[in-house]
């Protein structure tokens, strides 16, 4: 990378960590952070662009639809803006901007769209986080934000059929794992991300094993 293009990663840096200073836990800066080391880990491997990366991984909860009213256009048109005056490069800023567009789990399930190496990386880094220790601690952050119960052995997990069916879900926080964060492992894109993804899905597993037999009293 250029020393230019150094100097912009920190900028952006410093702008996510103020944008994000008031995020809930399991969103703010310290979790594009946790992306960015990770993603930067991955790209090298996989020979993807180091400066898109970044920039992705860095930018992609700068503002997170579920926080803004549903807003999907916000997010992206804040990293643009923000690229733009920092003068990069416009095919860089357009890709980044995919990036953020696409990342979402919850819209995959309207069938691919925008497809490159670096979202790979960048998918991969993000959907890390979601698992392992960082997951589980992310996951009941995010259900007491929202006022979910831990678990109610009556409410079983759905299989979320839609987006809406997804973003509409008020269920207790442990149906989350079954919902969503069980199902990553076989999403991941890069080998790297497919090692970390499974060693961490175990560590979830038997985390909620534990719970479970707890929850009866019998542990
Ligand atoms: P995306 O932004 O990729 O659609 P989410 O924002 O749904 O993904 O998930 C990010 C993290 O937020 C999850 O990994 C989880 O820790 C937490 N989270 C999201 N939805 C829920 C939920 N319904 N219950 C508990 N945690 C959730
Ligand atoms: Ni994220």
């Amino acid at each position: 990378m250029t020393a230019k293009e150094i100097e912009t990663i920190e900028k952006t840096a410093v702008f996510v960590r103020q944008s994000l200073s008031k995020a809930e836990g399991g969103h703010d800066w310290w979790h594009a952070c946790r992306v960015w080391k990770t993603a930067t880990r991955l790209a090298g491997e996989e020979n993807a662009d180091p400066f898109v990366v970044q920039l992705g991984a860095l930018l992609h909860d700068i503002a997170d639809a579920k926080f803004h009213d549903g807003d999907e256009t916000l997010g992206p048109g804040i990293a643009r803006d923000f690229l733009q005056k920092q003068g990069v490069d416009e095919k860089v800023v357009d890709h980044v901007v995919k990036i953020i567009k696409n990342i979402s789990f919850k819209n995959s399930f309207e069938g691919p769209g925008f497809q490159s190496k670096e979202l790979d990386v960048v998918g991969d880094a993000d959907r890390l986080d979601a698992l392992g220790a960082i997951g589980i601690a992310r996951t009941f952050n995010y259900g007491g934000h929202k006022g979910f119960a831990l678990y109610d052995p009556d409410i079983p997990p759905q299989k979320h059929r839609s987006k809406e069916d997804y973003k509409k879900s008020s269920a207790p926080t442990l149906n989350h794992f079954y919902e969503k964060l069980f199902l990553l492992k076989d999403r991941m894109k890069t080998r790297t991300g497919k090692k970390l993804a499974e060693a961490r899905h175990r560590f979830m597993e038997a985390y909620i094993g534990q719970f479970l037999e707890e929850w009866e009293g019998r542990k």
